[in-house]
């Protein structure tokens, strides 16, 4: 396929992998970028801009296709070293960057003076047109299905997703419940240049994560993911799990009292628990509603090959089979 996004990003398929805390490591990125998407490093994992470089070097190591950095800006009260990450950023080469959370704007010029293509994530289309304005090259449209943060509007993708299509000028993927070849030709017919999958991506083969997550994936269904940290209005899609269900009982009982202090137990230091060492019910990780479109751990590889083979049947026999002549 050819569209806006595999020639912007020079890559064979318009599948993006999206930034994951704990599991976008060079092992993932390099995997989905072998197989002609785009895999992204995510740069925060990394603690210091020295490790993000090393990160960099192995992921390069592992594949001679582009692969990205996610950097997400988080309000915060000690801010992460962001010119440092930059720098790392820069001298490893790396080309593509996709950022979330706060506006970029500030980190632009440096990305784009040394020829950086950057792709911004945004849970709504005025976000996306600020994206746009301040001279961003693309935008990820993330619904509110994702796993992770999708925001306070609360617009499902098959109102968001044509809604950026009638305002954007830059080319957009979409994000949030993209699973297979389904997902990817509904957005495609929605407007969007192709996808990005995050929770996808952590069933499979390559993810760097314990076996427990991925089996949980496979397990849930639909209905198993819940909206943690509202009342901070800083909501975040998560599997269910027994800290979340305390979270949530905290959020009943505290309401909008509620501070960050007080459901620290249930938030902090547990991507290491869940990730590293499959801890289920050590708390609350992002996970999208795709969970119940989860089946089976391929590699990215099968993954994408499948997705890719499977568009190509639903556009030329279940859609064309549709016209009437
Ligand atoms: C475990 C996990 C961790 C994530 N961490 C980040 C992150 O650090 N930065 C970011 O921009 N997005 C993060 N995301 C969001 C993804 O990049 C992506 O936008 C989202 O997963 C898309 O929705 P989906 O899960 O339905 O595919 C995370 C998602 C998951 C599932």
């Amino acid at each position: 396929m050819k569209t806006r996004i595999t020639e912007l990003f020079d890559i064979k398929h318009p599948i993006i992998q999206g930034g994951m805390h704990f599991v976008g490591l060079a092992e993932l990125a390099s995997a989905v970028s072998n197989a002609g998407g785009l895999g992204l490093i995510t740069g925060l994992t990394q603690r210091t801009p020295g490790d993000l470089s090393a990160e960099i070097a192995r992921c390069r190591a592992m594949t001679d296709q582009p692969f990205g950095v996610n950097l997400t800006f988080l309000p915060s009260v000690n801010p992460p070293d962001y010119p440092g990450y930059i720098q790392a950023i820069l001298d490893g080469g790396v080309k593509i960057v996709e950022t979330a959370g706060n506006n970029p704007q500030k980190w632009l010029p440096a990305l784009k003076e040394a020829g950086v293509k950057v792709i911004h994530k945004c849970t709504s289309v005025r976000h996306s047109l600020k994206a746009e304005a301040i001279g961003c090259d693309a935008v990820s449209v993330d619904g509110f299905e994702c796993g992770g943060h999708p925001g306070e509007d609360d617009v499902p993708n098959f109102i968001l997703l044509p809604r950026a299509a009638e305002e954007l000028k830059i080319p957009f993927v979409a994000s949030g419940g993209m699973a297979d070849a389904r997902s990817l030709i509904a957005a495609m017919a929605l407007g969007a240049d192709g996808m990005n999958m995050g929770t996808r991506f952590m069933a499979t083969v390559e993810a760097p994560i314990h076996d427990n997550v991925k089996q949980a994936l496979v397990a849930a269904s639909e209905l198993d993911t819940r909206l943690v940290m509202r009342p901070l209005r800083n909501t975040e899609r998560v599997l269910v799990n027994a800290g979340v269900e305390r979270l949530l009982e905290k959020e009943r009982t505290l309401g909008a009292a509620m501070k960050f202090e007080d459901i620290i137990a249930e938030v902090a230091g547990v991507y290491p628990a869940i990730m590293q060492r499959g801890e289920m019910d050590a708390g609350a990780w992002s996970c999208g509603m795709v969970a119940g479109l989860i089946r089976d751990i391929p590699t990215c590889r099968e993954l994408i090959d499948r997705i890719m083979a499977e568009a190509q049947v639903l556009i030329r026999q279940r859609l064309e089979g549709m016209l009437a002549d």
